[in-house]
């Protein structure tokens, strides 16, 4: 997984690559690297290490020219370092790459390719696309390049530059994303928007196998037969400023207090102007097929398939179907009983995780009518479902994930209202009064926001602490299980959310004095049940937190601090019980000194298996 970029045009090259990097490290930092064609010869500059480094190897003496490309990395095949950093040359050095993805049959190819007298420099898979170009070359590049791509197998956005033709970049993708970015005499490649999107909001987004030949004055896209394909300007509809961090000191902070804006975006497109009733246009299934299916499956990865399990809460209590949830790497692995009559559902952030993908063209195959609820338009998985809810969170940046969370709820929770109304299963007041609490909660998210320096005070308090728990029942517990993950993200601090009835069955045993323990109660059904798991942690001299909704008088009698958040239905509680959760992961975070955006061994978009 990594983030390419690739300029043509009158200005130099180097600018745009490295700025455009800087908004693709989100995609992997282990490494990066530029290479420009000076209008001799392309010089190479790669240093492992973040971007910064690349810069400051760099200093003043950036390459000269107008045609370039870049690259910042992951590491898949091949530890982290300057030789495995991208561009990756042939032997000659007049063939240039980048690549996202993995090229699954680069050992034979490459074996073959040495037999041939190729020098590989690096332990990388991308290498041999480099060298099979150089074996494959017939003076034509376009043509050449399709040859390379009859032989590679595995997923691939690559970018190819030539000195022999300093006229043109060549893109293609297949399973990993890639947009270019039209601009006035000149033309901009990249794996995602925010690289683009301060030079022009004027964009192609490509599809699998399409290839693309992108000139300084001209961009001509065929398929993989050729043929040319005629594509829509997509006019990107946020601007600059929405990929930047708008004055907050990171973006996990940005995208925090963006959540009012972006729940509300979500819903307000999907309401019926009366508020009686939950719209979605965009799902072109008619009510018979709503009304047909026997079973859902949910299936998504990290903060998504948390999400997931609050849908599954949402649509078994609201539309009385069977759901599963299950994680992407798992469900494809397990033969899953899947047919015409299962509905499966993949969430998806950038929609591009490669497990999630893979387990959503499985079902396909199987016979599963899809959907998707996904953040990034045109994304892979977008357009390899049947049918697609988008969540309008604008772009996320930081590698832990909070807006799109909460905008995931918000479609899991219009989806099961929308198919109670089809399915009969709720009354039309019920469906109403739901409504009505749902359009309460941007404000009450802001509210929740602007309470922020209690959660700031038991960071520092116990932003030391090596251990976290987090316990819950019903949908406190899912939420739980999203606090510690953002927890453990962002601040390296061990945290484990636990259904507050299973800790006698072991985790009990980790609970000693001093040990802070996060304890969420507002699920009015089980409130009871949880107070008494309470007090078993508390009598084992844990610090207890407790997360309640306003009005609570009850929690503050059993623990050693209370939270609260506005009160709404137990139902939508989570959209507002997760945002201290964040805050708190966050701040803890700080106070250690993690680098938020960027946690170790983590990147945002897991785009191989
Ligand atoms: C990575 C990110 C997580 C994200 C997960 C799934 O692990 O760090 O924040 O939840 O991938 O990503 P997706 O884009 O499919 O939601």
């Amino acid at each position: 997984m990594c983030g390419i970029v690739g300029y043509i045009g009158d200005k130099q090259a180097a600018e745009f690559l490295l700025d455009g990097l800087s908004k693709l490290e989100y995609r992997g930092y282990d490494s990066a690297g530029i290479a420009v064609y000076d209008g001799a010869k392309i010089r190479v500059e790669k240093s492992v290490g973040r971007l910064a480094a690349l810069r400051d190897k760099i200093g003043s003496n950036m390459p000269k020219g107008t045609l370039g490309i870049g690259h910042t990395r992951w590491a898949t095949h091949g530890r982290p370092s300057d030789r495995n950093a991208h561009p990756h040359t042939d032997c000659s050095g007049d063939f240039v790459i980048v690549h996202n993805g993995i090229i699954e049959n680069y050992l034979a190819l490459k074996e073959d390719l040495i037999e041939k007298g190729h020098d590989f420099k690096s332990e990388t898979d991308t290498e041999v696309v480099a060298h099979l170009l150089e074996e494959v070359y017939n003076g034509d590049f376009v043509s050449s390049i399709r040859e390379v791509l009859r032989r590679i197998e595995g997923s691939y956005s690559l970018v190819f530059m030539s000195r022999k033709h300093p006229d043109m970049l060549v893109c293609t993708k297949q399973d990993n994303p890639l947009v270019i970015g039209i601009g006035e005499g000149e033309n901009f490649i990249a794996s995602d928007i925010p690289a683009i999107i301060s030079r022009t909001r004027r964009t192609y987004i490509l599809n699998d196998g399409e290839l693309a030949v992108v000139k300084k004055d001209s961009i001509q896209i065929t398929n993989r037969e050729g043929e040319a394909v005629t594509k829509k300007v997509f006019e990107v509809n946020w601007n600059a400023e929405a990929a930047e961090k708008g004055g907050y000191e990171h973006f996990m902070l940005k995208e925090i207090h963006e959540q009012p804006k972006a729940v509300r975006d979500t819903m307000s497109q999907r309401i019926a102007k009366d508020g009686k009733r939950i719209v979605m246009d965009e799902l072109k299934w008619d009510a018979d097929y709503l009304n047909s299916f026997n079973k859902i499956y949910i299936v998504a990865c990290g903060t998504a398939y948390h999400a997931g399990l609050v849908g599954k809460f949402y649509i078994e209590k609201m539309a009385r179907v069977l759901v599963e949830v299950d994680v992407a790497s798992e469900f494809r692995y397990r033969n899953p009983i899947v047919d015409e009559n299962t509905l499966l559902i993949v969430v998806s952030q950038s929609g591009e995780t490669s497990d999630t993908l893979a387990a959503l063209k499985e079902s396909k195959r199987l016979g599963a009518k899809t959907l998707a609820i996904t953040n990034v338009v045109g994304s892979s998985i977008a357009r390899e479902a049947d049918q697609v809810l988008y969540t309008w969170a604008g772009p996320e940046i930081a590698v832990a994930s909070t807006k799109a969370y909460t905008t995931q709820l918000i479609l899991f929770f219009m989806l099961s209202l929308y198919m109670a109304q089809i399915r009969g299963t709720q009354s039309p007041e019920r469906v109403e009064a739901l409504i009505s609490r749902l359009k309460e909660i941007p404000a009450q998210v802001s509210e929740t926001l602007s309470d922020v320096e209690p959660i700031k005070t038991f960071a520092k308090q116990y932003g030391f602490n090596e251990d976290v728990f987090y316990i819950g029942r019903a949908l406190d517990y899912e939420v739980a299980l999203e606090g510690a993950l953002k927890l453990k993200e962002v601040s390296y601090i061990h945290a484990e959310a636990y259904a507050a009835g299973e800790l006698k069955h072991g985790t009990l045993a980790l609970i000693i004095e001093g040990v802070p323990v996060i304890a969420l109660a507002t699920q009015k059904s089980v409130y009871e049940k949880t107070l008494s798991n309470i007090k078993e942690v508390k009598a084992r001299d844990a610090v207890v937190i407790g997360l309640a909704a306003a009005g609570d008088t009850e929690l503050s009698k059993y623990v050693d601090h209370v939270i609260t958040v506005p009160q709404t239905d137990e139902l939508l509680i989570p959209l507002l019980t997760v945002v201290p959760l964040q805050l708190l992961a966050y701040y803890a975070a700080i106070t250690r000194g993690c680098d938020v955006d960027k946690p170790r061994n983590l990147a945002k978009s897991v785009t191989v298996e």
